[in-house]
C-alpha cells in the first residue's frame, strides 16, 4: 500500500520470493517493475482508503497484507482487512493511535516511562496558551509546537529556528487550534542533542530491534531550514553507534518493550513496527515520538541489511513468532539520501523532469528508490509530482563515509535535473560534529 520510496523498498524485497500485489497512489516505477516481475497485479487508486484496499485485496485473493503507512493505519485499513478474514499485518486503528494522536502518544509515554518524557503541556483551548507558555518560560525551556494529528513531519515547528520567541509559539499554536476545532496542540520542551530512531518489529509481545538509524530531518546542510519527512539517514556497521553507550541503547529498547507490554495489557496490542524517535541529551535518553510503522527513509537503511526476507518477517508477525532467532541483520554501514525539488517541503509550482542513468548507478552498487515521481517513456526519464520527496538513493559499504560518497557520486554523475540533496549526510564533517556533540552530552551527564 502506497507509492513512496519506502513501499518501493518493500516491493524490491518482497518480489524476491513472493507474488506481489500493490495499491498505489501513482505509478511508482520500481513497484510496477517488481509487481510485473512476479506476475502480480497493481492498481493506481487511493491506498489510504480502507474500502479501496479491501476491494483490491479481495479481487486478488491475497494471502497477506502489510499495512505500513501512516494514513492507511490511521484510517483503519488493517481493521477492515482483518474483519474480512484477510491476514493483515500492521497496527489496528486503535493501536496506531500511538502515531496519529500525539497527545495519546506522549501520555502513554509519560505514564509508562516518565523518566524519559520531556516536559510537555497539552493545549485544547487558546485561553490556556498564555499560562502554559509561561511555564516553559519560567523553566527556561524552548518549545516545540506539534499538531495533534499526522503531519508528514512538516507541521512541527521548533523554537527558535522556526518560532523565534515564546509569542511566536503561542501564535502558531493558536493557529493550529483554529484550523482544527476540537483538536489539541502539544507543547513539548525542545530537546538538544542527537536525534536517532530505533525500529522494533513486534508481534504484540516480542520485539526484535533493528540497528539504530541517525536521522537528518532538516532541509538544508548543517541541519538548517524547515523540518521535513527526512532528507536522509545512516546506520553504522557496529552494534552500538559511537554516539551512544550500551546503557543508553538498553534504555531505548526497554522503553519500547514497556510500551508494547502496556498496550497489550490495555487490550490494544500493537502488531507491526514501532518506530521510536529518541534524543540523546545531556540528561540521558529522552523520548521524542513514536510512529506505528517503519520510518521513511529509515527503513531504506534497514531493509538492505535485513538478512531475513521481509515476507518471512511479515509471516512471523502474523504467527506471533517474532524472536532474535528468526530475524537478523547484517553488520554493514548504510546511507540513504533523498533528492527533492528546490521548494521542498513546500510543493513546487511545476513538475520537474529529470534523468537517472540506472545502469551507471547499479554499477556503483547504489540502489534507486523512486518516490513522488513517475517514469516517462523510457527507463531514464522521470517527472516529479510537485509534492513531497522525489527519489531516494541508498548504498551499503564498510563505513558510513564510504557509503555516503558512493551515493554522492551516483547523484552528481548520474542524475540530471533541477533537484537538490544533502551532501553532508554521512560526511566526515557531519560524523565529527555528531561525535563532538555526543562527547559534550556525556560530559554534562557525568
Ligand atoms: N522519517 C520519519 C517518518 O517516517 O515519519
Amino acid at each position: 500500500m502506497g507509492g513512496g520510496a519506502r513501499e518501493a523498498a518493500f516491493a524490491l524485497n518482497l518480489s524476491r520470493d513472493t507474488q506481489l500485489y500493490a495499491v498505489m497512489s501513482h505509478k511508482n516505477p520500481l513497484i510496477v517493475d517488481c509487481v510485473e516481475k512476479t506476475g502480480g497485479i497493481y492498481a493506481v487508486a487511493d491506498s489510504d482508503d480502507p474500502h479501496t484496499v479491501l476491494d483490491f485485496a479481495k479481487k486478488c485473493g491475497i494471502d497477506y497484507a502489510f499495512v505500513n503507512a501512516d494514513q492507511p493505519l490511521a484510517n483503519g485499513v488493517t481493521d477492515i482487512l482483518l474483519s474480512s478474514g484477510i491476514r493483515a499485518v500492521g497496527g489496528t486503528q486503535r493501536a496506531a493511535k500511538i502515531e496519529w494522536d500525539k497527545v495519546y502518544s506522549i501520555e502513554i509515554m509519560n505514564r509508562v516511562c516518565p523518566r524519559f518524557t520531556p516536559f510537555y503541556r497539552i493545549v485544547s483551548d487558546a485561553s490556556q496558551l498564555e499560562g502554559m507558555i509561561a511555564e516553559f518560560e519560567s523553566r527556561r525551556l524552548d518549545i516545540v509546537v506539534k499538531p495533534q494529528g499526522l503531519t508528514g513531519g512538516k507541521g512541527v515547528k521548533v523554537m527558535p529556528e522556526h518560532l523565534p520567541a515564546y509569542g511566536d509559539c503561542a501564535d502558531y499554536a493558536a493557529s493550529l487550534l483554529t484550523a482544527d476545532p476540537g483538536g489539541a496542540v502539544l507543547l513539548v520542551e525542545r530537546l538538544d542533542g542527537i536525534e536517532f530512531t530505533i525500529m522494533g518489529i513486534t508481534d504484540g509481545e516480542h520485539m526484535v530491534f533493528a540497528p539504530v538509524t541517525y536521522d537528518y530531518p532538516y532541509r538544508y546542510e548543517g541541519d538548517c531550514g524547515p523540518g521535513t519527512g527526512g532528507m536522509g539517514c545512516f546506520v553504522d556497521s557496529v552494534d552500538i553507534p559511537s554516539f551512544m553507550t550500551r546503557s543508553e541503547l538498553d534504555d531505548c529498547h526497554a522503553i519500547m518493550q514497556d510500551i508494547i507490554h502496556d498496550m497489550r495489557s490495555a487490550g490494544t496490542p500493537f502488531v507491526g513496527v514501532l518506530n521510536g524517535g529518541f534524543f540523546k541529551t545531556a540528561r540521558g535518553i529522552m523520548f521524542m515520538e513514536f510512529n506505528s510503522r517503519f520510518g521513511d527513509p529509515e527503513v531504506l537503511n534497514i531493509l538492505p541489511i535485513l538478512r531475513t526476507p521481509l515476507s518471512d518477517v511479515i509471516v512471523h508477525m502474523w504467527n506471533k513468532t517474532i524472536s532474535d532467532d528468526v530475524i537478523s541483520f547484517a553488520r554493514c554501514a548504510s546511507v540513504v539520501k533523498y533528492l527533492v525539488a528546490q521548494e521542498y517541503p513546500n510543493p513546487s509550482p511545476e513538475p520537474i523532469e529529470f534523468e537517472i542513468d540506472h545502469d551507471a548507478i547499479d554499477g556503483l552498487g547504489v540502489t534507486v528508490y523512486p518516490a513522488s515521481s513517475i517514469r516517462l517513456d523510457d527507463k531514464t526519464h522521470y517527472r516529479t509530482l510537485k509534492k513531497s520527496r522525489v527519489v531516494a538513493l541508498g548504498a551499503l559499504a564498510d563505513t558510513i563515509e564510504e557509503a555516503s560518497s558512493q551515493v554522492n557520486m551516483a547523484i552528481d554523475s548520474h542524475v540530471r535535473g533541477k533537484l537538490e540533496y544533502r551532501k553532508d549526510i554521512g560526511s566526515k564533517e557531519s560524523l565529527d560534529a555528531i561525535e563532538s556533540c555526543a562527547r559534550a552530552m556525556t560530559r554534562k551527564l557525568s
